[in-house]
């Protein structure tokens, strides 16, 4: 079984427990990588043509209208992987536009699709559902969500989701 571990994270200033602050690896990176390493998958990192901005609030306002999002390496397709862990920050209650042309882009019919998110506090927010009505023809296990703050503290978690999922 081929597994694959693609996702969106984004650096620079973000909103800690209420405060900005400057990080340096998302959090959905560094969920991503451990949970990759975990699996044996391959790794796939989605990446906008035009970065997103570092000033957080500038990030929030162009992500709220954003539509379809132009990514480098957009002739990357799942065709080759069975599973595919699909990692996202949420962001105003679903995922990043960035996401949604990946998910747009390909062929879902007979994959199974595992979801990630890290989040401020707002869990999935309304993502899985959106995940759920924009694949065609994949299974969609449970999906694990976990605030960003906590990606490095979650390991017992994460190993127990890993093992209803995989
Ligand atoms: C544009 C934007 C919108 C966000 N919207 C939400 C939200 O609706 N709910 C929530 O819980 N967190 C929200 N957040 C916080 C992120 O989900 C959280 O910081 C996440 O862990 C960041 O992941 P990353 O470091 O991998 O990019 C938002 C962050 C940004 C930048």
């Amino acid at each position: 079984m081929n597994s694959l571990v693609v996702y969106f994270s984004r650096v620079g200033e973000n909103s800690v427990n209420g405060k900005i602050e400057v990080i340096e690896k998302g959090y959905t990176e560094i969920l991503a990588l451990q949970i990759a390493k975990k699996t044996g998958s391959h790794v796939f990192k989605l990446e906008p043509v035009n970065p997103y901005p570092r000033d957080y609030q500038e990030c929030v306002k162009r992500a709220q209208n954003e539509g379809f999002v132009d990514y480098l390496h957009d002739d990357f397709k799942v065709d080759d992987y069975d599973v595919i862990f699909l990692g996202f920050p949420n962001w105003w209650r679903s995922y990043p536009r960035i996401v949604a042309t990946f998910i747009k882009n390909n062929n879902w019919i007979g994959k199974t699709i595992i979801p990630f998110c890290t989040n401020e506090e707002g869990a999935f927010g309304i993502g899985e559902s959106e995940l759920k009505a924009s694949v065609k023809g994949a299974i969609i296990k449970e999906g694990f969500a976990e605030r960003g703050t906590n990606v490095t503290n979650c390991e017992d978690k994460l190993d127990a989701w890993l093992k209803r999922v995989f």
